[in-house]
Formats: structure tokens, C-alpha cells, sequence
């Protein structure tokens, strides 16, 4: 046995078998702004879940090592935006981890300021923290939902760690 072989242990597989299982979870794509100080910033997510109606409610999950989870807390505000195709760049973007201002260029839209919301996306949702659930590496955002509009159009989609859009079935 090569000395790689030998590193590579049954949690590694595991780990491994994990991620390419939720690779084939084909999702839609959402970016989650808020505001920090008075820069924009987000995140690209996939984790976006319609939780409850009455109240409106939606969670997120959030890497524990991301610039994203340090500056949210319950009581924050933030815009959630549902990405269209033509918005894999943006989609790109806010999977980086780039520094305060690295937004300024974003278009957005929308009348409330509490919560910046992406120009141009499929719908939009403006949504208070509730509570912040650590768990392992991530943590559970939960979410209450204050504003909810829908524009509609095709959606941006990811599998298999690439991007898709619908083609229409013949
Ligand atoms: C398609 C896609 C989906 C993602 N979904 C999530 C997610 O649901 N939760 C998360 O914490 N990170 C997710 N990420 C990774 C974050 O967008 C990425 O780590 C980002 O750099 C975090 O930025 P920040 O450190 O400035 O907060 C996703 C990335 C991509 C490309």
C-alpha cells in the first residue's frame, strides 16, 4: 500500500461520498445580503428552505468560517434574492470571500433599505433572524419573512458542481 493510500481514512470517504451524494441535489441558487456597516456583503447560497406559512419562515445554512456568520445575529435583517440564469456571475461573486466594498457595483432595487435585495432576480424576500442554531461546522439560520415579492422567469440551477438553467420539455 502507497503511502497516499494509507491516508486515506474511512471519515475522508465518508466526507467524500457526503459531498458527491449532495453534489447530484440539484438546487436553485439565492445570495443573502445584509448590510455590514454600510458596505454590502452576502453570500451565494443553496440551503435557502421554506420552513413555515403562519409565520412565514424560511432557514439558511451558514459556514462557522465564513465572513457571513460573524456579522449575523438574531435581530438582523437580511435581503434574500432567488438568482435568474444570466446571473451566474453574480452567483460567482458572492461565493468569494472578498473584502468590504467588493460590492459597491451591485444593482439592487426595492424600497426597503433594512435590507439590501439583488436587481433583476427571480424573487425576492426580506426576512428578519430569529435564531442562529450552531451545528457542527455550519450553524441553522431561521428566519422570519416581512416582505415577499415574486418576479419570475428561468432560474439559475446547480449540479453536479456546475450551472444549469430549465429547457423547456419538448
Ligand atoms: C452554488 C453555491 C452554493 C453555496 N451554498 C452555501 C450555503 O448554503 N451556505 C454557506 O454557508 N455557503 C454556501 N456556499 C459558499 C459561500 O457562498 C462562500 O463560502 C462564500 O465565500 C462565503 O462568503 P463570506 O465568507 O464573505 O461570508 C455556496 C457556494 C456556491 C458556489
Amino acid at each position: 500500500m502507497s503511502t497516499i493510500e494509507a491516508a486515506i481514512t474511512p471519515a475522508d470517504n465518508l466526507r467524500q461520498g457526503f459531498k458527491d451524494v449532495f453534489s447530484q441535489l440539484a438546487s436553485g441558487v439565492s445570495v443573502v445580503t445584509f448590510w455590514r456597516g454600510n458596505h454590502l456583503h452576502g453570500f451565494t447560497a443553496t440551503s435557502l428552505t421554506s420552513v413555515s406559512l403562519q409565520p412565514p419562515r424560511v432557514l439558511f445554512c451558514v459556514a462557522q468560517g465564513s465572513q457571513s456568520y460573524a456579522a449575523l445575529g438574531a435581530g438582523t435583517c437580511v435581503g434574500i434574492s432567488l438568482l435568474s440564469a444570466g446571473q451566474r456571475e453574480l452567483s460567482d461573486r458572492f461565493a468569494r470571500k472578498l473584502a468590504p466594498g467588493a460590492y459597491e457595483d451591485v444593482a439592487l432595487t426595492g424600497p426597503d433599505e433594512r435590507a439590501p435585495l439583488i436587481a433583476g432576480a427571480l424573487g425576492h424576500l426580506t426576512a428578519d433572524i430569529v435564531e442562529l442554531i450552531p451545528s457542527g461546522d455550519h450553524a441553522i439560520v431561521l428566519c422570519d419573512v416581512t416582505a415577499a415579492q415574486a418576479a419570475g422567469g428561468a432560474p439559475l440551477l446547480y449540479h453536479a458542481r456546475a450551472y444549469h438553467t430549465l429547457h423547456p420539455r419538448s
